[in-house]
């Protein structure tokens, strides 16, 4: 992986100004996804500090799937789905957390081993809440954290307060 390769994927993201409402700038990362070298060098960079430490990778739902699923199968290791609520029969954990306005709440299968060791990947880190909220269903499922990385940290949301330590790629205001 070269630097130029890291360089143009981050020029990939694109920032759409009022969207989804006025005064937020929505980071669109469909374009990075969609190129192949860009996707490959962020996949290296999201994992180069945790190669050898993780026997999954928890994926958060939906953008997290992406970069899961194409870790897990570069690195040769199972994929945890981490689902958004209502869309698993059995869920085995859930973890509730706030929002700006209301809550939200994700869920896992009980797929983990005890101790199994779990890198999460997402693309955004922006207030942390989801980041933290995995970490917690890791836990409550018996298993173990060894790692966070997501490619896009938004700036002064304080994400890192909450999710606790995150390997992230690049920065961009929130
Ligand atoms: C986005 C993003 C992260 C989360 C980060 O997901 O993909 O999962 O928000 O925000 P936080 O740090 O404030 O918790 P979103 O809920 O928009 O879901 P999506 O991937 O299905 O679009």
């Amino acid at each position: 992986m070269t630097s130029s390769s890291i360089d143009r994927a981050e020029s990939l993201i694109a920032a759409t100004p009022d969207y989804p409402e006025p005064g937020v700038t929505f980071r669109d990362l469909s374009p990075l996804f969609a190129d192949g070298d860009a996707m490959k060098a962020v996949c290296e960079e999201l994992i180069a500090p945790f190669v050898g430490t993780f026997d999954i990778v928890g994926g958060i739902e939906a953008r997290g799937f992406l970069l899961a699923g194409y870790i897990a199968a570069t690195t040769g290791t199972g994929m945890l789905s981490i689902r958004k609520a209502g869309k698993l029969p059995k869920p085995a954990a859930a973890v509730s957390y706030a929002l700006e306005y209301g809550t939200a709440t994700i869920e896992a299968p009980g797929v983990l081993t005890a101790g199994e060791r779990v890198l999460l990947v997402d693309d955004v880190l922006a207030t942390g809440g989801t980041i933290a909220a995995a970490r917690q269903l890791i836990s409550d499922l018996g298993a173990e954290t060894v790692g966070a990385a997501a490619i896009l940290e938004l700036d002064g949301l304080d994400g890192r307060d909450h999710a606790g330590p995150v390997h992230t790629l690049f920065h961009a205001p929130a």
